[in-house]
């Protein structure tokens, strides 16, 4: 049984009971987070706290967030995580309960905070280097995608679409732009330049995607920040998602038919080892942390 967090508490998942006036529950009136940890190492939590800091801030939630690594690490502990090769930490703040009623509470409430530890697994190497499916469909979600929150209807009904078409991921079409993912963000490779959507209200900013952009930079493969036209898309030389449990994903295939030669390609993969890289040199700092 697992342990998780809720309101204050660290208990067994089956204890942990959520009121039916939960906004979360009624309204989807909360913001969620997902930070992955490598042998119990926290990957840019700092990032992932400023992400969820500023979408509590805009949807109004008072919540402080000072407690929150040290709840990530004691959730690994007590499930036994904190050697697991890829695990990560889902935590979501709603509004809290009150009875149903579209205006925040008059009176204010505290927020619900609950989270959880689990592991997650990467593909194997051989499903990796095969490359993955994806396939275009009308963006539905609203116009503040770049807040994380829990209200994902769009983003399961888009990765349920996905699935049921042989695929892998769903890339979100909005004005004749490929925008993102339903849950990770879309990169191509185009003229040789490495180009993803600029951060703006149409897409989640990945902290998966700061990071790899950053890397791109750091290792002189020429990166840009603007749209992806849907048509672009036949002409890419390549094209990846990135995102937490993703990491930096191939795409070989678009609507069926293959994305170039249809075969993994070189910047994609050079990514990927940086991004391996990094992983293991965030990894190795902890380590000298905790040894001094
Ligand atoms: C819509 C969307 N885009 C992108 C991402 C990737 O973000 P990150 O790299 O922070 O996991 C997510 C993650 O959940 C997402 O839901």
């Amino acid at each position: 049984m697992s342990t998780v967090y809720l309101n204050g508490e660290f208990i067994p998942k089956d204890e942990a009971k959520i009121s039916v006036d939960d906004r979360g529950f009624l309204f989807a009136d909360g913001v969620y987070e997902v930070t992955p940890f490598y042998e119990g190492v926290p990957f840019y939590l700092d990032r992932h706290l400023a992400r969820l800091r500023r979408g509590l801030s805009w949807m109004r939630i008072d919540y402080d967030t000072e407690g929150l690594p040290d709840i990530h690490r004691r959730l690994l502990e007590l499930n036994e995580l904190e050697d697991a090769d890829t695990a990560m930490v889902y935590l979501q703040i709603t509004r809290g309960v009150a009875p149903r009623s579209h205006p925040f509470p008059r009176d204010p409430v505290p927020p619900t905070v609950y989270a959880f530890a689990k592991t997650w697994q990467r593909p194997s190497q051989e499903d990796w280097d095969r490359g993955f499916a994806a396939v275009t469909m009308p963006d539905r979600r609203w116009t503040r995608v770049d807040i994380k929150t829990i209200a994902l209807l769009p983003n399961v009904l888009a990765y349920q679409a996905a699935v049921d078409a042989g695929a892998t991921d769903a890339i979100q079409v909005r004005d004749g732009v490929a925008l993102e993912g339903a849950h990770n963000n879309l990169f191509g490779v185009l003229d040789g330049t490495v180009v993803t959507h600029p951060v703006t209200n149409v897409i989640l900013p990945g902290i998966t995607r700061s990071v790899v952009l950053e890397l791109a930079r750091r290792n002189g493969i020429p990166a840009e920040e603007r749209p992806i036209l849907v048509e672009e898309l036949a002409d890419a030389e390549e094209l990846f998602f990135t995102g937490t449990t993703n990491e930096v994903r191939p795409t070989v295939r678009v609507d069926g038919r293959p994305v170039a030669d249809g075969k993994v390609g070189p910047v994609t993969r050079a990514l990927a080892a940086a991004f391996a890289r990094e992983v293991r040199k965030v990894k190795e700092a902890a380590v000298g942390v905790s040894a001094r």
